[in-house]
């Protein structure tokens, strides 16, 4: 990591900056420009949408958390309660050109603290587009083991973009936080 890195939660004038940053990590324009876990391969079209985005934060200020690094958004996650003492992990996400320095785990074991300690969960959990076996590999070395709950992506994508294959699978991880 370089530099000194602030997390907190997003304000909503960095609805347009997080949606940059997360098409971009996912999708990019193309495989060379969304960093080492990107999804071009995958799936087309944006992630999310400055709309969404805005209205998550609206909604709940203490939902999106975001990395700053020399006051620069660097990268974000999303936090929403699932169920009682179980909270889900989405959207994280790191500026493809700062990763690989150890911000995204950074962020995700700051992620985790927020659910630990705020919102009182014991469980975080997760779903990974697959197949992304070097991701998966990634979560497993951060605590994070398969639930076995899978299922096939469906055809209209879920609000993920459109799928480019017809195998895609989402899969659920969690990870005690206790
Ligand atoms: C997943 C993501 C957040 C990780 O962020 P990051 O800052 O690159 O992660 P870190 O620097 O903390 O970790 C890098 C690790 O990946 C490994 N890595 C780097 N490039 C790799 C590659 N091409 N293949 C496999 N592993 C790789 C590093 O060796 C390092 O491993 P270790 O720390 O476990 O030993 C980031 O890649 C991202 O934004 N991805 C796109 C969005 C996404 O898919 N999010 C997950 C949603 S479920």
């Amino acid at each position: 990591m370089t530099g000194l890195i602030q997390v907190g939660w997003a304000r909503l004038e960095d609805a347009p900056v997080v949606t940059e940053i997360v098409n971009h990590a996912y999708q990019g324009e193309d495989d060379s420009t969304c960093g080492w876990t990107g999804v071009a391969h995958l799936l087309g079209g944006p992630r999310v949408t400055v709309e969404q985005v805005s209205v998550w934060i609206h909604e709940d200020p203490r939902s999106v958390l975001v990395a700053r690094e020399q006051n620069q958004l660097v990268g974000c996650v999303r936090l929403t309660a699932l169920r009682a003492t179980v909270g889900e992990i989405s959207l994280l996400a790191i500026r493809p050109s700062q990763q690989r320095g150890g911000l995204g785990s950074a962020l995700l074991a700051e992620a985790e603290r927020h659910l630990a300690t705020d919102w009182k969960c014991q469980i975080a959990e997760l779903t990974v587009l697959a197949p992304r076996p070097e991701l998966e590999a990634w979560y497993e070395r951060r605590g994070y083991r398969t639930t076995g709950k899978r299922r096939p992506l469906k055809p209209d994508g879920e609000g993920y973009g459109e799928p480019m294959q017809p195998t895609l699978e989402l899969v659920e991880y969690s990870r005690a936080l206790v």
